[in-house]
């Protein structure tokens, strides 16, 4: 152990996660990296697409995503829920309603992810599930993008919740409560099937499997997701 936790002193961590993922991700590196003060750190943000194409070209140690595809050479293990919710800015006439009826939705125009997205993917395989068409949209190809978009009135997002909690907390956006949602996803920790862990990496693996829960704001979530049961039970 002792010479794990050498090994762990000083060496390197080339870590890539979605784009939905980073924003929890850096509070767990920054907890990780005060524990680990000599491990030099890669840390890239990009899509599922883009993880995928890291992954096969073996240039992340450890990848932080959505469900990866079962016909890649990969070990993957869920981690942590990962909701998808409707975002609405906080003077929407849908705020507020409950049970909001999918079909309502059609009259929406909604900011989609860009194709490669795993939120993308995943919206789309819900609505197709649903039977669900929605009429108008427009591509963005950033949270952030989409979250300012919602807040400036060009339309409804449908993001992870872990990429808005700093918005609801400000009151900035609103979760819809819309049938059927929220999409319930898992978060995944993924690297090459067979490939040898660094004693860092296999720490840093343990360090999420066993604390990423502390990173997300769980206080925020149960409220924006539980709306009036939360807040009538409190
Ligand atoms: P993305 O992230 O939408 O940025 O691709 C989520 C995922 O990997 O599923």
């Amino acid at each position: 152990l002792i010479e794990e936790l050498k090994g762990t002193e000083g060496g390197r961590l080339a870590v890539s996660v979605a784009s939905t993922v980073h924003y929890f991700a850096i509070r767990l590196l920054a907890d990780f990296c005060q524990r680990y003060p000599k491990v030099k750190v890669s840390f890239k943000v990009t899509n599922r697409k883009g993880l995928l194409q890291q992954l096969d070209d073996n240039e992340a140690d450890i990848v932080l995503m959505g469900q990866p595809p079962e016909d890649q050479d990969l070990t993957a293990e869920a981690f942590m829920d990962n909701p998808l919710v409707i975002i609405a800015p906080t003077r929407h006439p849908l705020a507020g309603q409950k049970s909001i009826p999918l079909a309502e939705l059609n009259r929406e125009t909604f900011l989609m992810r860009e194709q490669g997205s795993g939120t993308r993917n995943a919206v789309e395989r819900f609505l197709s599930e649903k039977g669900v068409q929605i009429s108008a949209s427009m591509e963005m190809n950033t949270n952030g993008a989409i979250k300012q978009g919602v807040e400036e009135g060009l339309g409804l997002g449908i993001v992870s919740v872990h990429t808005v909690e700093r918005e609801l907390e400000d009151g900035r956006v609103v979760v819809l409560d819309a049938e059927s949602f929220p999409i319930m996803r898992q978060w995944y920790i993924v690297h090459r099937a067979g490939k040898r862990l660094s004693a860092v990496a296999r720490e840093f693996e343990q360090f999420v499997r066993s604390e990423a829960g502390r990173f997300v704001r769980s206080d925020i979530i149960k409220t924006a997701l539980g709306g009036a049961q939360s807040s009538a039970s409190s």
